[in-house]
């Protein structure tokens, strides 16, 4: 395997767009197959995972658990250990950038009888961890992890087995985080008595989507989860065996937007998983003015999913604002919709976005700093951010600094597409934890980017 690029060196953009791109697996729903599958006693065919270092954590960790994990083609076969018989991991679980793998992994093991350790990169070292903690702690799970700078607790973080069973609760979330919603969903499985977890927002439902396919005990309605483990045998199967992973939205952001900025003959992202807590982007690009066509809804995997296509010529777009339930279901695309907001007239505001302090950046911060990296003004606000939009004026070739951010990096990348000189992004190595064919997806549709492998950066 060679080395991911440190750097990208980005040409602006001397024709429109085009091409097809079949969208690789989501990062999300990806976490969720492999972690469930290890809960399963038959074998589970994955088909279509993502590929980035994120899953990857996940698929080592889950082997670390008992499962045995075999790759057939581009299909990973998953031999689970079953619900109730995990193995104690020998060594700790390093779960790198992965916020997903070790917030659902703390939920997870605080119902185990062994004792478990959780670490991660120096990003995932600094995210809070308190918001899992908490309610675990509550439900009787022993858990303890080192102080942050913030006063958070952070990893890495020790999982030691509760002297009895976990008890069932309800829990009433003051922040909308599907991490969140999912470690206490599967601490709930294993403790004594229902739970219910309600909270404020929309947040992703691919755990309670899958988990209620495989035949858990646990019905969702609205912001309403309720588990209920009483007479349940522990026995978890996915019908058929098989489960096809769907298109990441999050990554086709990044494809939608390029053709916008930049004009597109003609994209068309195929296989995008439009599950409505994940459509907030294509909603709010609706609202700017975008028209992007959904072709062909169907369902894959329990998930609705569509082809999603971008025609030119490049519309006029104009700002737009992005609060409440949409920020909520266009968490992860703010960086990119920024860059979008800036060749839109007028001002975009995103609101009610204070958790992207604590992402794998503080991407308020960085979203602004990329901004400005190209003469685009922009200001960061406790809660989000201000993107002044100027689309006829060029922009400014750049040095952005993505701080270890693949969102960042990314957004960057597609805004110095519309730049009036070449930019260069920095930092850009984690792009493979999430999307690692960008650069060749990219330079697919037509756009000139160059790789900078700096192994001293
Ligand atoms: C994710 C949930 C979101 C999202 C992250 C993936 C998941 O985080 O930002 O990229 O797979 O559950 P929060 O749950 O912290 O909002």
């Amino acid at each position: 395997m060679t080395a991911a690029a440190t750097a990208y060196l980005v040409h602006p953009a001397t024709r429109p767009l085009s091409g097809q791109v079949a969208i690789p697996g989501d990062k999300s729903i990806g976490h969720r197959a492999l972690l469930f599958s290890l809960l399963t006693r038959g074998p589970v065919r994955i088909r279509g995972l993502g590929g980035g270092a994120d899953n990857g954590r996940t698929a080592k960790a889950i082997v670390q658990l008992g499962a045995r994990v075999e790759r057939d083609g581009d299909v990973v076969v998953v031999h689970g250990a079953g619900f109730g018989h995990l193995r104690a991991p020998e060594a700790a679980i390093d779960c790198g950038n992965s916020g997903t793998t070790i917030r659902l992994l703390t939920g997870l093991l605080a119902g185990q009888p062994f004792r478990s350790e959780l670490f991660g990169d120096e990003s995932l070292s600094k995210r809070p961890m308190k918001r899992v903690i908490d309610p675990l702690r509550a439900m009787g799970a022993i858990i303890d992890g080192p102080l942050g700078a913030g006063g958070d607790v952070v990893p890495p973080l020790t999982i030691s087995p509760a002297p009895e069973r976990l008890r069932g609760r309800d829990h009433a979330l003051t922040i909308a985080s599907a991490q969140v919603k999912t470690a206490l969903i599967l601490a709930a499985l294993s403790a004594r008595g229902p739970s219910k977890i309600t909270e404020p927002g929309p947040s992703r439902d691919h755990t309670e989507r899958l988990l209620a396919a495989m035949g858990a005990p646990i019905k969702a309605h609205g912001r309403e989860v309720t588990v209920d483990p009483t007479g349940w045998d522990g026995m978890l199967d996915l019908p058929g065996g098989a489960l096809t992973v769907p298109g990441d939205p999050s990554s086709s952001a990044f494809l939608v937007a390029a053709a916008l900025v930049a004009g597109a003959s003609e994209v068309v992202c195929t296989g995008v998983c439009v599950n409505p807590t994940r459509t907030g982007f294509l909603d709010a690009l609706t609202a700017m003015g975008a028209e992007i066509e959904w072709r062909e809804p169907r369902d894959v995997g329990g998930e609705p999913v569509a082809d999603l296509v971008v025609r030119g010529p490049a519309p006029a777009l104009r700002a737009t604002e992005i609060a409440g339930d949409l920020t909520v279901r266009a968490i992860d695309e703010v960086p990119i919709l920024a860059a979008v907001a800036a060749r839109a007239s007028g001002t975009t505001v995103v609101r009610d976005a204070e958790e992207l302090r604590v992402k794998e950046s503080d991407r308020i911060a960085t979203t602004v700093a990329m901004l400005r990296g190209f003469g685009v003004e922009a200001e960061a606000r406790p809660d989000g951010l201000a993107v002044h939009g100027a689309p006829g004026r060029p922009l400014a070739p750049a040095r952005v600094d993505a701080a270890g951010d693949h969102r960042i990096a990314m957004a960057g990348t597609v805004l110095a597409m519309a730049g009036s000189a070449p930019s260069r992004i920095d930092d850009v190595r984690n792009v493979a934890t999430s999307f690692p064919s960008f650069v060749d997806v990219m330079r697919g549709l037509g756009a000139t980017l160059e790789t900078i492998h700096d192994p001293g950066a």
